[in-house]
Order: structure tokens, then C-alpha cells, then sequence
């Protein structure tokens, strides 16, 4: 250990603080420190602060002014093209799938802090029949793909998954992943990459100290992603695989469909090298970002950044002007990944910076990590969607898609009112339960009588099990559950349940150890 040339290196950085407790340290606690301290580059987080600083000054300034709606030509709706585009779109997915060419990559780094467990968010439970986790379901969602792609092409594919984790996920998720056998997938088409984590700053421009020995770290942002990609190997892996296209999507949205062939279909359709899949904005003051342009250049705008009047504008159809909800969805080809993590692009990207309440040394006794009532310092991240800056209009696309069958998010516990497991779980069973009517199946209650397609809400009957709450208005939906393994978005399921009467809750159930899928009837 250089001791002396890293205090040095510190005090050139104005960052000495952080060995003040030094001489109180054990060895093993002194070459933890040590090691950590020796992998931050001070100049640089100095420097990254200084631009946060600047940021956070000039957050006020709104960009309404500069903000410009999406040009037509880039984007597409689900819901008005034609049929026969969509099964176009699907089929040129899945060939590009069959052929081995689609990869998905996975955000899984981030701390999940409110929905407040222990452990990786993929790995949580929202009380399905199944008792699958997010990270089964999304499993089982890539080999059911396979599937469909080799049906396509009639030779053999595979869709590697590369999951991006950070200090706090990466053990875990390997761990549970072993500990499942992957849930049917090739241990080697699993990749695990980690994102950087960065200091946690005070006010002050001070790094802060969470205990004598260990600085106060947090994962970089998803945006952290093409950092990580070049340092990774993870863009060479993908290379050596002959992988052309890159859908990247977040761990919390139960329904996101994984390599979407339609999304994929549509975005090479554009000839486009970077893409948004997006929902409709449901209101104008929704609390979620916009896709549009900003001076010219693609963005994603937060509802904070924009005035209400601009919010409030709609389009000669009445649609919101500014309505392409960012839902963490995208399309990339290799390529663009490759350019877009370059560092001379990489570094463009700008931290966006958070206000925190960070755990900290106490001044008394430094045995002591203190939690401040108010935020005492910054996170500094990068935001995924960021590179969209690099699009051209002639590379660009956005897809919007129904919220309802795409996009309900665990960002909560069940004690908030929206993105929860609760919200989570209905939204699966929900679509599902859409499925099965599509595919000409009906439902009968316990005691025979039919359900209406569109069951009348019962309120405060108490439910079964799994992790929900007593007096729940659950009776508002058929309780269905497909196995992904039976169905990947509806397909397929026709011929074993058209015309059948089923008594609720129903499940089609299937694991990768099965090799039929199990209808199980009114019980849970
Ligand atoms: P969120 O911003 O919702 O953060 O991440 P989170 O960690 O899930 O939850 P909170 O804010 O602490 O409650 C959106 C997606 O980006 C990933 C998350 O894992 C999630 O898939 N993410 C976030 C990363 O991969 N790395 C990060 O540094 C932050």
C-alpha cells in the first residue's frame, strides 16, 4: 500500500477528510479503504460534481422553448397499423431472432430503496398463482421466444441475456440464478456484467465517509451502462455471437416483453439504430418523461422540466403534443451501442443529479452511521435513455403501445397507491385474463354461473394467499395466469381453451421441467 502517495493524491483532490480515521483502523479495515480509495479517480469526481453543481443551479430553467414534438416519420402506434404491417413486423423479429442475431440486455443495478427489500428487485415475488419472480417470468419469456424464433427459421437460436447488476445485486443474482438453474437457460447465455459505482457527495463538494473505513458509494445510474459495456468485454461477447440488435429494458415492469419481435420488426422497418418503445401519456401533469426533441436533438424530458402550459398542449387531434412516455424500453443495434460507449460519446452524457439523505460518520462517534432527517449531499447518475442525443432523424423510432398489455412497473411497496405488487400483480393477471377471452375462452364462478367479460367490481372479499392484503377489491378480475412457456404475448392458446368453460382462478401452468403445460381450476 502507497499510503503516502494516496494521501497526497488526496489532498491535491481537497478530499484528506477521508482518511482522518486512519489511525484507528484495523489492517483489514485500512486495505478496505485503501482499495477503495485507490480505484477513484478524484480529478475526475471532482469534475463531475462541479458540472452537478451547475446543473442542479439551472434546474429551474424550463425548456419549453426548445422543445419540439417528434417528427411523424419516426414514430408508429400499435393501435392504428394494419394488421398485416404488425404480422410483418412480428415475422422479421423473429427471423433476426431466429437467427441469432437479437440479444437482450438487462438493467438490474439500481438499489430498489422504495420498494424496500433486502435483496435484487428481479427477484421479488407479487403473489402470483404461479409464485414466480420477476426474474422467472423473464426467463421463461427468452426460452418461449426461442421457440417461436426456431419456429420461424427451423434451425436452433439463442437469445443471450445480459444482465447488468452493480455491487449491491450482482452475488445475488447469481446466486438465485444458480441456485435455479438458470430456469431452463444456458448458464453460458446468461452474462453478468457490473456497473461503477461512484461516491456520494455533501454539499460542500466533501466525498462522504458512511463508516471510518468506507466511503459512501452508489451505483452510477443506468446510464452507467455504456461505461460498464466498454469496460466489460460485454460488446466483444456480444460480437463474437454475431448479435445485431440489443433490446434494453428495466427489471421492474412485470409485463415487458423481452426482445419484442413486433418492437424489433418496426424499429429495423425505420432502418432506425436506436429506438423507444413508449406509452401514451395518460394526463398532462403524469410524473413521467416525455421522448421528443430538444434543440434538434432527441431527448427525454422530465414532466418537472416543462411548464403546465406546454404540458397542456394538444395536437389538431386532441392528443397531448408532447405524449411518448418513456417506459425504459429500447431498441439498439450493435453498431450504435458500440459508437454510443466509446469514451469520446460517453463522456457527453451528463450526471443528473439527485439530492439524497445519505448515511454518514458521526462526528461524536465515528462507531456510530448517522441517517439525516433531510438530503445532505448528491447521487450523481446517468440516465440510459441519454444517447438518444446521438440519433439522427433518418436512425430514430418510437413505438407506442398499449400501457395495459406493456408497461406496469414495481417501483413501490404495497403501502403507496401506484406501482406496487398489488398494481403489479393485477396488471399480469389482468392481461392474461384479456388472453384467454381473445383465444374464445369463458369463466364460470364456483358455483357455475358465467362471468362477464368485463366482471363488475366486488368490493372488500377477502382473498387466498401470497403476500396480499385482506379486503383487497381483487374480484374485479378473473384471476388467469399463463405460464410464458405456454405463451409469449396470446399466441398459441387457442387450441386449449377455445369454447372451454374455466372455474376461476385458472392457470396454465408451465416450468422449464415441464414438458405440457398443467391447467389448474379454481384453486389458488
Ligand atoms: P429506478 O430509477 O426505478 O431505480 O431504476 P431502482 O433502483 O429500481 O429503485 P429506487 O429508485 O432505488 O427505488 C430503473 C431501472 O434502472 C436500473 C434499475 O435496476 C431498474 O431496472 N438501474 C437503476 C440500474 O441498472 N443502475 C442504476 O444505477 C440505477
Amino acid at each position: 500500500m502507497d499510503v503516502e502517495g494516496l494521501k497526497s493524491r488526496l489532498a491535491e483532490a481537497n478530499q484528506e477528510h477521508l482518511m482522518k480515521y486512519w489511525d484507528q483502523l484495523s489492517d483489514s479495515e485500512k486495505s478496505q479503504l485503501y482499495n477503495e480509495l485507490n480505484h477513484l479517480d478524484f480529478k475526475e469526481i471532482n469534475g463531475f460534481f462541479k458540472s452537478a453543481m451547475e446543473d442542479l443551479a439551472s434546474a429551474s430553467e424550463k425548456l419549453d422553448d426548445l422543445l419540439e414534438p417528434l417528427p411523424k416519420e419516426v414514430c408508429g402506434r400499435v393501435v392504428n397499423t394494419q394488421q398485416e404491417d404488425l404480422l410483418q413486423y412480428d415475422v422479421d423479429g423473429l427471423t433476426e431472432i431466429g437467427e441469432s442475431r437479437v440479444a437482450v440486455l438487462l438493467l438490474a443495478g439500481g438499489q430498489g430503496t422504495r420498494l424496500g427489500v433486502p435483496y435484487p428487485k428481479g427477484m421479488y415475488n407479487v403473489g402470483l398463482p404461479s409464485g414466480k419472480t420477476l426474474y422467472q417470468l423473464q426467463a421463461e419469456r427468452l426460452l418461449k421466444l426461442q421457440r417461436l424464433g426456431e419456429a420461424v427459421t427451423g434451425s436452433s437460436c439463442k437469445i443471450p441475456w445480459y444482465i447488468m447488476t452493480s455491487e449491491h445485486t450482482k452475488q445475488a443474482t447469481l446466486d438465485f440464478f444458480k441456485k435455479n438453474q438458470y430456469f431452463g437457460l444456458q448458464e453460458e447465455d446468461v452474462v453478468l456484467f457490473e456497473q461503477s459505482l461512484l461516491p456520494c457527495i455533501g454539499f460542500d463538494g466533501k466525498i462522504i465517509l458512511e463508516k471510518p473505513h468506507k466511503v459512501a458509494l452508489a451505483p452510477d445510474g443506468n446510464g452507467g451502462l455504456y461505461r460498464a459495456l466498454h469496460k466489460s468485454g460485454v460488446l466483444k461477447n456480444m460480437e463474437a455471437r454475431g448479435i445485431k440488435y440489443v433490446h434494453v429494458y428495466c427489471v421492474d415492469n412485470i409485463l415487458v416483453k423481452m426482445a419484442d419481435p413486433i418492437f424489433i420488426g418496426f424499429c429495423m422497418s425505420k432502418g432506425a439504430n436506436c429506438g423507444a418503445k413508449v406509452v401514451e401519456k395518460a394526463f398532462p401533469t403524469e410524473a413521467v418523461g416525455v421522448v421528443c426533441k430538444v434543440e434538434g436533438k432527441y431527448q427525454v424530458v422530465e414532466y418537472s422540466e416543462i411548464t403546465l402550459k406546454t404540458a397542456e398542449k394538444r395536437d389538431a387531434n386532441g392528443r397531448l403534443m408532447f405524449n411518448a412516455g418513456n417506459i425504459c424500453n429500447h431498441f439498439f443495434t450493435l453498431d450504435f451501442l458500440k459508437f454510443v460507449s466509446e469514451p469520446t460519446q460517453e463522456k457527453q452524457l451528463k450526471h443528473h443529479v439527485a439530492k439524497k439523505k445519505i448515511p454518514y460518520v458521526s462526528e461524536e462517534d465515528s462507531k456510530v452511521t448517522l441517517k439525516p432527517d433531510s438530503p445532505n449531499g448528491i447521487k450523481m447518475e446517468k440516465f440510459v435513455f441519454d444517447v438518444f442525443h446521438f440519433a439522427t432523424d433518418r436512425s430514430f423510432a418510437v413505438w407506442e403501445v398499449i400501457r395495459e398489455d406493456e408497461f406496469a412497473p414495481l417501483k413501490n411497496a404495497d403501502t403507496a397507491d401506484k406501482d406496487t405488487p398489488t398494481t403489479c400483480r393485477r396488471s399480469l393477471l389482468n392481461l392474461h385474463h384479456r388472453y384467454l377471452l381473445a383465444a374464445g375462452a369463458e369463466f364460470v364462478d364456483k358455483d357455475g354461473n358465467l362471468i362477464p367479460h368485463i366482471p363488475s367490481q366486488k368490493k372488500g372479499e377477502e382473498k387466498g394467499s401470497g403476500d396480499r392484503q385482506k379486503g383487497e377489491d381483487e374480484a374485479m378480475f378473473v384471476e388467469s395466469e399463463i405460464s410464458p412457456l405456454v405463451s409469449y404475448a396470446g399466441e398459441g392458446l387457442q387450441k386449449l381453451v377455445e369454447g372451454r368453460k374455466f372455474t376461476t382462478p385458472v392457470h396454465l401452468s408451465q416450468d422449464f421441467t415441464m414438458d405440457e403445460p398443467e391447467i389448474v381450476e379454481g384453486e389458488w
